[in-house]
């Protein structure tokens, strides 16, 4: 018998940070299923959560209309859930149980054939361990940052660069009027493609990723060099996961209990406050922070997300499970999760983009 024939009904979750583009493989992977393959759907809140404690909603069409253009997602999400080890709070201290039995008696409740996770690294770690205990499953990957390993790219990342290209051209006209330095820092985690996506898109001066460790003297050089040509004003993109030649990693906070607990953030301003230091030159600094993860998904990210809901369903069908739906170039195609769980895509030193934002006289501080 085909997997197709098996299958009679689906569980939907999505796990993770949110980004733009979730509610669009909702709404595909469910209208899939449903139209074309005659399945039902139930979604599971907030991640894993759902799973553990079994809160669930059966999916119908009304649920999955009109959200398109939604961010966030409808069935809420966790980035601490997680069936293998879950935190829960006693008496203010995180312990970890394993909660997996209640898990999988939760899907087999709902009577969940396969079991559909849209997240990014974290949430396709856990559900690469429900695959390798047996239960059929399918990823689909997500994340603003665009670092999941064996896909090109991730559904999400588009609108983030968008809004941080938006916010360059806002800090573009008051850098110049009091010819300034602005230090944006954007997010992104261990990998500069928010950075240098966004500092391409939006015109910046100097760009600073964590694939390549900076000095202040070569930052600071950028800005007097441009000074020297008739800019006095620059633009600086700042990962919050770039850092000096030797220097640390700033940590903003921990959050116990989540797949990666680190979260990071401050280096805006310590760059900021060392370059008006060194220079005198008045110099300013904006965390653009979660700004980047909400609102309406790009066109791009809207088709992107749709191809790879369609496309997770098309893998059910077909019974390829414990795989991970993926762009390669142009082709929507599915990797296994093993090669994806833990693993993280990072800036090449050699990439076109890299190369392209050089050429242009863009500093990365190195
Ligand atoms: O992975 C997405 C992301 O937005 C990262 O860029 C950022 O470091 C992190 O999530 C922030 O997490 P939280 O929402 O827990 O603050």
């Amino acid at each position: 018998m085909s997997a197709k024939k098996k299958i009679k009904r689906i569980g939907v979750l999505t796990g993770g940070g949110d980004c733009p583009g979730l509610n669009a493989v909702i709404r595909a992977v469910t209208k899939t299923a449903m139209l074309e393959f005659g399945w039902e759907a139930v979604g599971f809140h907030d991640g894993y959560e759902g799973v553990v404690d079994n809160v669930a909603t059966e999916l119908t069409m009304s649920h999955v209309s009109n959200i398109l253009t939604q961010g966030g997602t409808i069935l809420g999400t966790s980035n601490v859930a997680n069936p293998f080890a879950h935190p829960r709070k006693v008496r203010g201290k995180t312990i970890i149980e394993d909660r997996s039995k209640d898990a999988f008696a939760t899907l087999k409740k709902h009577k969940v054939d396969c079991l559909v996770a849209i997240g990014g690294d974290g949430t396709m770690a856990i559900t690469d361990q429900m695959h390798r205990a047996g239960f059929p499953v399918v990823g689909v990957p997500k994340t603003i940052d665009n670092d999941l390993a064996g896909t090109d790219i991730t559904f999400g990342h588009d609108t983030a660069v968008q809004v941080i290209s938006d916010a360059l051209d806002r800090l573009h006209t008051t850098a110049q009027a009091h010819h300034r330095v602005m230090v944006l820092e954007v997010m992104g985690r261990y990998a500069g493609w928010l950075a240098l996506n966004g500092a391409v898109s939006g015109g910046g001066d100097i760009v600073l990723i964590p694939e390549i460790p900076f000095t202040f003297d070569k930052v600071i050089k950028n800005i007097h060099w441009r000074r020297k040509h008739g800019k006095r004003f620059s633009l600086i993109i700042v990962a919050e996961g770039a850092k000096p030649l030797g220097g640390q990693l700033i940590v903003k906070r921990r959050v116990e209990g989540s797949p990666d607990p680190i979260r990071l953030g401050g280096i805006g301003k310590m760059v900021a406050d060392h370059i008006e230091m060194e220079t005198g030159i008045s110099t300013r600094y904006t965390v653009l922070g979660h700004i980047q993860r909400g609102g309406t998904p790009t066109a791009m990210d809207r088709r992107l997300a749709t191809d790879l809901g369609a496309h997770a369903a098309d893998m059910i069908a077909h019974g390829k499970f414990g795989r991970m739906a993926a762009v390669h170039g142009k082709r929507v195609t599915d990797v296994p999760l093993s090669k994806v769980a833990g693993k993280i895509r990072k800036v090449t030193l050699k990439h076109p983009t890299v190369r392209a934002a050089r050429g242009l006289g863009m500093g990365f501080g190195d």
